[in-house]
């Protein structure tokens, strides 16, 4: 058996990684430590089948307190640690940022030194891996042309992409400096079931559900890369598995859309779902709003590095994907209520006032 230890995967991505890889590698364990704050909710792996279930174990607890991370790395012998947990909303880092240093940063740091620890412990095994999972806009904006590849410099703009850029570059550190086998990978934004609704896929879905305005921030032109995640759970196998350490993989769906284009394309197709007529098009439901405030234009990822030396590339069509989507929405409400507590109702009100 292999044994991992996942933080974060009671988010959007680890959700999506644990129910995925339980079920494709028969030969995986996973011990996910997640603190459960506003976007981790672990009933999303509560109802796994039988055979995952008993592969699975789940620990409350948090990457910025080192003592718990020792503990568990030192009562179970991990094959790797693969770290999702972050403070992911670009939006709530403008408006809070210092849980973003806090988790990303210094949370990060004491992931790395406690799998030292725990590494060192097992006589720096060959095969352990750290996988880092982190997000193409630690390279910052694009204008209309060129792609971002591996060797990209470093630009962050908000306090989230420049946390997360804080951690890459102490997950390198920990590689170069103490041979920790650290992979890192960078990847374009993604869509698909149990991500939390404060995120444009999401929140635009419920809206017209409840035929609530679609705030499109500035004049909606801002593009980004799309990838379903279960390609991008697929890239973080190949990576884990067949990953070189030291090495940093770009993912990325090669699906690049404005985001007004989604922001109608999801219109269209709820209105076709709920069988709302032309008349009464969710479009005239879109409000173009102030903007966010150093929003970058463009995100685009070259991914040649990882199809060329780990064989991976992109299955789903960004537009079927995006429809299945939408019906893993509409046929999980009771998901949808039960994340959206009295806190996300705040966030929304803080977030939305003063954008008209
Ligand atoms: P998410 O916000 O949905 O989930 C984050 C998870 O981390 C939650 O379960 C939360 O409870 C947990 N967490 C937060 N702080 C913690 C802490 N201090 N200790 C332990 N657990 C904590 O995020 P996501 O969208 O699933 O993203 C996962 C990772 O992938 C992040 O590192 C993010 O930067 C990266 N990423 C995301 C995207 C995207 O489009 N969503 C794209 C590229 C990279
Ligand atoms: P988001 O889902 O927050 O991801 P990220 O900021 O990490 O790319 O936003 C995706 C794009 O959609 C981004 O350009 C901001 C824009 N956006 C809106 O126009 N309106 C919204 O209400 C939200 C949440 C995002």
């Amino acid at each position: 058996m292999k044994n991992y230890l996942i933080t974060g995967g009671c988010g959007f991505i680890g959700t999506n990684f644990i129910r995925h890889v339980l079920t494709i590698r028969p030969d995986w364990r996973i011990v996910n430590l997640d603190a459960l704050t506003y976007a981790g909710n672990p009933s999303n792996l509560e109802n796994l089948p039988s055979d995952l279930a008993k592969r699975y174990h789940f620990v409350r607890g948090d990457i910025r307190d080192g003592s718990i991370l020792e503990k568990i790395l030192s009562e179970e012998k991990f094959d790797g640690v693969i770290h999702f947990a972050a403070e992911s909303h670009v939006d709530r880092s403008i408006l809070s940022p210092e849980t973003f240093l806090e988790t990303n940063v210094m949370g990060t740091f004491r992931l790395l030194e406690a799998s030292l620890k725990g590494w060192h412990a097992l006589g720096k095994q060959d095969s352990f891996r750290f996988l880092h999972i982190s997000t193409d806009e630690v390279y910052g904006s694009l204008g209309p042309d060129g792609y971002f590849t591996e060797q990209t410099p470093y630009d962050p703009s908000s306090p989230y992409s420049a946390a997360k850029a804080s951690s890459d570059h102490l997950g390198r550190a920990y590689f170069r400096t103490y041979g920790l086998p650290v992979l890192i990978t960078n990847c374009s934004n993604n869509y698909g079931p149990y991500q939390f609704p404060e995120k444009l896929i999401p929140l635009m879905i419920l809206n017209i559900l409840e035929k609530k305005q679609l705030p499109v921030y500035g004049d909606g032109k801002n593009i980004r890369d799309w990838l379903f995640v279960i390609d991008h759970c697929e890239a973080l196998i190949k990576v884990i598995e067949e990953g070189v350490p030291g090495e940093t993989y770009n993912i990325g769906g090669g699906a690049e859309r404005e985001n007004i284009e989604i922001v109608h394309l999801l219109c269209d197709l709820m209105d076709s779902r709920l069988g709302r007529l032309k008349k009464e098009s969710s479009s005239r439901l879109i409000k173009y709003v102030t903007d966010r405030p150093g929003h970058d234009r463009r995100y685009a990822i070259d991914a040649t590095k990882i199809k060329k030396e780990l064989g991976w590339s992109p299955k789903y069509s960004f537009e079927k994907a995006l429809e299945s989507t939408v019906d893993w929405y509409l046929h999980n409400m009771g998901w949808v209520d039960s994340v959206r507590s009295g806190e996300y109702r705040r966030w929304i009100e803080v977030n939305y006032q003063d954008r008209s």
